[in-house]
């Protein structure tokens, strides 16, 4: 399907035109943080979701190449990932660059206690932008007062997920054409999931409406609904899917987040919530689409895998074309 967005791939290309091969250009989130989906204006969507298509394009047809050698990225996991630190690092890959993977802390000198300012200022040392996870939230934040070189927000605890939320976005966009219009239903844990708290805020700059399928212990924080308000944004919550599934354009299914819990009970008493599997897909739009961040836990059946409707595996491929266009617009050669 081809996306409606608008993109300046135009003007990208009549600024280059002056540009000496290999120059460093700037453009949208050159030298950036990416902390959140807060900062990301519309034209930075649009910007981000034309250089993945070029990213796509350019996989398709030479697989890898190199925009981005010289550079080099850090890859900090504090907490346990295969998608988003896979696809970091593929990403670099295929453009070119290095990558220094810390997924393992307990063998690095933050097993000795070392402060995350000080392993930030070791790496940005070696490696040209910094991809962090951390358990709490504003980890990124609190990293980026730190670092001279960009830090991107891999996921800090409950709080947000931005290049998820993206990649989401750059899959909705491609299995339905179109954002605008769409009936998003988020259904989970949306009170400890940072993606859904992500991606509700990066849905709220476009004309969408928004349910929240959970349970009482695990709704979409106040907090969030009440940024979404403020911009005018159609939200409906409820514990039951079948209030709203005969209306859902894109269902976003989400992993109870077992590790998130204090009290393991709780989670024993959530955690079969809601189940998808073929027989819901029945009463489901033809054309719905089907997507989960991953892991998935028993949330969605198996069975469901070959509906055409099961988007999320072809979401964990466009998360690397998202990855790539983040990378080489924050290093400017976007
Ligand atoms: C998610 C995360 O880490 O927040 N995973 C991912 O990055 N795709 C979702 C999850 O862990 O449930």
């Amino acid at each position: 399907m081809t996306p409606t967005l608008v993109t300046n791939r135009n003007e990208s290309a009549g600024r280059a035109a002056y540009l000496p091969f290999g120059e460093k250009r700037d453009g949208p989130l050159f030298n950036q943080h990416i902390l959140s989906v807060k900062q990301f204006s519309p034209r930075d969507l649009a910007a981000v979701m034309a250089v993945a298509d070029e990213m796509r394009l350019m996989v398709e047809r030479v697989g890898a190449f190199d925009l981005l050698q010289g550079k080099a990225m850090a890859a900090l996991f504090y907490e346990p990932s295969t998608r988003t630190s896979a696809s970091f690092i593929a990403a670099m890959q295929r453009l070119g660059g290095g990558f220094i993977p810390i997924n393992q802390v307990r063998y690095s000198s933050v097993a000795k206690g070392e402060s995350l300012p000080d392993t930030i200022r070791t790496l940005e040392a070696y490696a040209d932008v910094i991809v962090l996870r951390h358990p709490e939230t504003g980890s990124a934040a609190l990293a980026a007062q730190f670092a001279r070189k960009p830090i991107i927000n891999a996921g800090d605890g409950i709080g947000e997920h931005p290049t998820q939320a993206l990649l989401d976005l750059f899959t909705i966009l491609h299995e339905r054409g179109k954002i605008d219009g769409a009936t998003v239903t988020m259904l989970g844990d949306l009170k400890y999931g940072r993606t859904v708290h992500s991606l509700a805020r990066l849905l709220a700059r476009y004309d969408v409406k928004l349910n929240y399928v959970a349970p009482a212990l695990l709704r979409m924080p106040r907090e969030v609904m009440d940024e979404l308000n403020a911009h005018d944004i159609r939200q409906t919550e409820t514990a039951a899917l079948e209030n709203v599934l005969g209306e859902t354009d894109v269902l976003y299914v989400t992993r109870i987040q077992k590790e998130r819990f204090a009290d393991l009970a709780e989670y024993e008493a959530v955690k079969d919530s809601y189940v998808i599997t073929p027989a819901t897909l029945t009463r489901a739009k033809q054309d719905m689409v089907l997507m989960h961040p991953l892991p998935r836990v028993g949330e969605i059946s198996p069975a469901v895998d070959d509906d055409p409707r099961a988007a999320y595996f072809r979401q964990v491929e466009y998360g690397m074309y998202v990855r790539m266009a983040l990378l080489a617009m924050v290093l400017g050669k976007a």
